[in-house]
């Protein structure tokens, strides 16, 4: 990457490492510590609009180029992500704090959605179909939209990314990302792959910056023909919003409120390992971590106490030192945030059972640590319940039967991920009919969907869009039918029958 000075970094436009229009620059603060990592472009609309006339000029000829040709360079890019793994997981530990084998992982994720959506390119597939009329032909393939916009979140920095521009890319799009404000080093070196790889000038651009300036920008440019966006259920509706007055299309994925349940013949050992991590991976801050666990009322005092005990033994600490369980939550600004729901949830009378304080002890006053934190008497209409919170917090709400439980699931404007645990094959695979999320687990928390599985959710979590799987191919293509007639007459489909 071109570094002009040590530590700053530059958009990636048109194939060029360049400053913002403006000369502004921001900077990218390790949570854990507060260290500057660098400092990047503080791009305004100017600098989005840039990116965009670079991503439609080079979308002519990257639509031409054969999809197994785009795939080649895909497949270079998840074995430079393989090569780099280590130096990108650290990079990102320290940019965003989770622990660094869930920031390995995250890099793994990228990986295998890279290899698995490069095979893509060798498929694609559509398909052919009998016409109605002699000597005619008819099939469909997928076609490109044109500019997408990528607008990721910090939680996944890498994973999330990878999720929309490679199978934008290998559908033969071209892209302009605009990372989160937390993580845009992790975000440069993500495009710097691709660069690396051979993808050519133009056909992935990247803008830094805030959301407001850049990112806005991109959802009104009338070049930008896709949008797709995962964040916040609020920012995710107002771009909804303004996509559909466009005409544009635009894939969400927005907020969750995830529920496991804990059946009386549940192993209780097996949930209990499933719910820490579930709810306390990734300091609570993934749309899929657990915030509800819904407990049958025969184990809750069993559950309650092994879940509490497990939280308090739970290491605070820098995600690079090893030994440590929960990293920081990603700013300042999140960690009141989280205590302002803790606070709620004291007012509503839900019993604080463990956390609700920031820890500051010793080396972690530098960072932004938040204590494990569990309630219990918590009951479906409150707020804790409710709302998303994307920290370290969750609730324990006692249920007397299994349709009580799955009702208590169900009762959310949310739909991403949910669990039940259980040996009973009955009320699994009655769960997996009747719990309304995009992803059950059976035996196992709320998180670690797979790459080639549809990845998305119901009601206010989404707008109907997947991501993983060959899903994500529907986000990022359309449908182009098409008829050859070589009857060497007119044939009249619906009317000339005889
Ligand atoms: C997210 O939190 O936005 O299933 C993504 C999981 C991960 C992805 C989470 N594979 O938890």
């Amino acid at each position: 990457m071109s570094t002009p000075e040590a530590g700053t970094f530059m958009n990636y436009i048109g194939g060029r490492w360049v400053g913002a229009r403006s000369g502004k620059m921001m900077e990218s603060v390790n949570p854990a510590t507060g260290e500057v990592l660098g400092r990047v472009p503080e791009s305004s609309a100017e600098d989005a609009q840039d990116a965009v006339a670079a991503a439609s000029a080079a979308f002519a000829s990257w639509r031409r180029m054969p999809a197994p040709r785009r795939a080649e360079i895909l497949f270079r890019v998840a074995e430079r992500l393989v090569a780099h793994k280590e130096a990108l997981a650290r990079l990102m530990t320290r940019e965003m704090g989770k622990v660094l084998p869930e920031a390995r992982g995250d890099v793994q994720e990228a990986i295998d959605m890279s290899y698995f959506i490069a095979g893509e390119g060798r498929r694609l597939r559509g398909y052919t179909a009998p016409s109605e009329m002699p000597r005619k032909a008819a099939y469909c393939v997928r076609a490109p939209l044109g500019v997408v916009g990528v607008i990721t979140p910090w939680n996944f920095p890498m994973a999330i990314p990878s999720w929309k521009i490679v199978p934008a890319l290998v559908c033969g799009n071209t892209v302009v990302f605009k990372p989160a404000s937390y993580t845009p080093l992790v975000a440069l070196k993500f495009v710097e792959i691709f660069e690396e790889a051979g993808l050519p000038p133009g056909v992935l651009n990247i803008v830094t910056g805030p959301g407001a300036r850049a990112g806005d920008a991109l959802v009104a440019h009338p070049d930008v023909r896709v949008i797709s966006f995962t964040g916040s259920t609020e920012t995710g509706l107002r771009l909804a919003e303004q996509c559909g007055r466009l005409g544009k299309r635009v894939s969400l994925e927005m907020g969750g409120k995830n529920a496991a349940i804990v059946m009386p013949d549940a192993d209780l050992g097996l949930a209990t390992d499933a719910l820490v991590w579930s709810a306390f991976g990734t300091t609570g801050q993934r749309c899929t971590a657990c915030s509800r666990i819904i407990v049958h009322r025969d184990v809750q005092a069993d559950l309650t106490d092994r879940l509490v005990e497990r939280a308090r033994g739970l290491r605070l600490g820098d995600g690079l030192e090893a030994g440590t369980d929960v990293g920081p939550v990603v700013s300042g600004a999140q960690l009141e945030r989280i205590h302002a729901y803790v606070e709620v949830g004291r007012r509503e009378g839900a019993r604080l059972l463990t956390g609700g304080t920031r820890v500051e002890d010793g080396a972690l006053a530098r960072g932004y640590f938040y204590a494990p934190t569990l309630f219990d008497r918590v009951t479906p209409q409150m707020r804790i319940a409710r709302e998303e919170i994307f920290g370290p917090v969750t609730d324990l709400i006692e249920a007397d039967s299994f349709e009580q439980a799955v009702a208590a699931l169900n009762d959310s404007r949310y739909g991403l991920s949910a669990s039940i645990f259980t040996r009973d094959i009955t009320a699994a695979m009655r769960a997996a009919d009747e719990i309304e999320t995009g992803i059950v687990y059976i035996n196992h928390g709320t998180i670690g969907a797979e790459v080639h599985l549809p990845f998305g959710g119901t009601k206010d979590t989404g707008n109907g869009h997947r991501e993983g799987g060959l899903q994500v191919l529907d986000a990022f293509s359309e449908w182009k039918a098409v008829y050859v007639d070589y009857s060497g007459r007119l044939q009249r489909a619906q009317i000339d029958r005889d």
